[in-house]
């Protein structure tokens, strides 16, 4: 009986295990960039077909999002272009199959992403890599020291506002770099997003 329920408990445990390796959170800051790289462990050598891209589009739709099939193509293919928006924001490398560059972050793609990584002769269940996309639409970068001045970005999207130790009031398009070089530009600074998030630095 106890090993029945020991048994059982390793078994949870496991399963439990099993889910939690093939999936991660990435986060982001809108108008910035982000790496998503699936990490699916491939079987050596064993030659890929095909590397899909799932995205979340609600019950009962189509998730497809993008596709890349080497053999095929060295360019990826993307589904649902109009909606999805990515035009010009997505980046692939072919050397690099399994990972997606995603510049410029807006709201809308947070989401979920599934690849699923399928062989050219394999039978079986195909890898599979999770990464639930987190897209803040606030975001105020710790200043890195560069030089004589502490360099920091604030990220607010469309119509934010950077409020300066001077009362100044700068709006920021997507993101905007912060140079704080002298001792006049020193003092607490406000990048706010069009809802009025603020983060104080
Ligand atoms: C994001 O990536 C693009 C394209 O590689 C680059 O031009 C841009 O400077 C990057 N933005 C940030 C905030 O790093």
């Amino acid at each position: 009986m106890l090993t029945r329920v020991i048994l059982i408990f390793l078994l949870f445990v496991l399963i439990t295990l099993a889910f939690a390796q093939n999936r991660e959170t990435v986060k982001g800051c809108i108008a910035g960039n982000v790496t998503m790289q699936f990490k699916p462990a491939l079987l050596a050598g064993r030659e890929v077909k095909t590397y899909v891209w799932n995205k979340v589009r609600g019950i009962f739709k189509d998730p497809s999002f993008a596709k890349f099939e080497p053999s095929v193509s060295s360019q990826l293919e993307i589904y649902y272009n109009e909606e999805h928006q990515v035009q010009n924001r997505l980046i692939h490398y072919p050397e690099e199959p399994a990972t997606l560059y995603l510049t410029d972050l807006r709201k809308s793609d947070q989401e979920q992403y599934l690849l699923v990584v399928s062989y050219v002769d394999y039978v079986g269940t195909p890898p599979e890599w999770i990464i639930d996309l987190d897209v803040q639409d606030v975001c105020f970068e710790k200043p890195k020291d560069v030089g004589k001045c502490a360099v920091s970005t604030c990220y607010t999207g469309e119509n934010g506002v950077l409020k300066t130790p001077d009362d100044r009031e700068e709006t920021v398009n997507g993101l905007k770099v912060i140079n704080v070089c002298e001792k006049r530009t020193t003092g607490t600074y406000y990048c706010c997003n069009s809802k009025g998030n603020c983060i104080v630095q």
